[in-house]
């Protein structure tokens, strides 16, 4: 089987009903990034960064995952797939995806805040006071801006023997995620399917790239046909 890794941002979610970030009405116009997002911001005041978390990890339960989730999922008869988010929801796994690589955490995870090695599925909020084994506080066990991203070297090795790569819904914005493109073969196409895609292509080197400037679900049937056709 060829292999097809596919990298995918907020855009993803967005009709399943979930924000995206830099989109107008995105997460970040109504949060400060350095607040929330941030271990300084989590020091100052862990109780804002639980707040903003624990809304987020609610709404999962309130979305499902949808066509481009799914036929993602399905393409796993056709091809290898190895699908490397940026998002911290889980509708990858609930849409059937069997390869999931986090680069950025998962909401329905909980870390001690001292050792990343104390982590637990949590469902729930988390609260002031809830404790790891370690006797530390519980975190979010999501990449903050200024932390390392653990899962980068896997998400890199995965994309240098990748046959291609499909991007979906990333502003691609945000290192060192962004920069995954570089570590395709320079022979290797990239389709980039985001209706903002024109944006963004700084990132991309291949001369072999196609662009698909359409929602997620509009366009996944066109970039899996493409895909096929390799
Ligand atoms: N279908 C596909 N793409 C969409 C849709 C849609 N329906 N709606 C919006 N998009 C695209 C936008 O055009 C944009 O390119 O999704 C992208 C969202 O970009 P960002 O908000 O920057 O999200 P993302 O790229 O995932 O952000 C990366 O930034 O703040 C951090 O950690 C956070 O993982 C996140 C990282």
């Amino acid at each position: 089987m060829k292999k097809l890794v596919v990298l995918t941002g907020a855009g993803i979610s967005a009709e399943s009903g979930i924000k995206t970030f830099r989109d107008s009405g995105g997460l970040w116009e109504g949060h400060k990034v350095e607040e929330v997002a941030t271990p300084e911001g989590w020091l100052k005041n862990p109780q804002k960064v639980l707040d903003f978390y624990n809304e987020r990890r609610r709404q999962l339960f309130e979305v499902k995952p949808n066509k481009a989730h799914l036929e993602l999922a399905s393409f796993e008869s056709e091809w290898e797939v190895h699908v490397i988010t940026q998002n911290v929801d889980d509708l990858h796994e609930r849409a059937g995806s069997q390869n999931i690589l986090h680069l950025h955490g998962e909401l329905l995870s909980a870390r001690s805040m001292h050792d990343e090695r104390f982590k637990y599925r949590w469902t729930g909020d988390i609260r002031l006071g809830d404790l790891a084994e370690d006797g530390a506080q519980l975190r979010p066990d999501i990449v903050w801006f200024g932390e390392a991203v653990p899962n980068m070297a896997i998400a890199e090795l995965s994309c240098s023997s990748a046959d291609a790569m499909l991007i979906v819904g990333t502003s691609l914005q945000v290192y060192p995620a962004a920069g995954l493109v570089y570590a395709m073969e320079d022979s290797c196409p990239i389709i980039y399917l985001d209706p903002n895609a024109e944006n963004s292509l700084h990132g991309i080197k291949s001369s072999r790239h196609f662009i698909i400037q359409k929602s997620a679900c509009d366009g996944i049937d066109e970039a899996l046909r493409m895909i096929r056709s390799l």
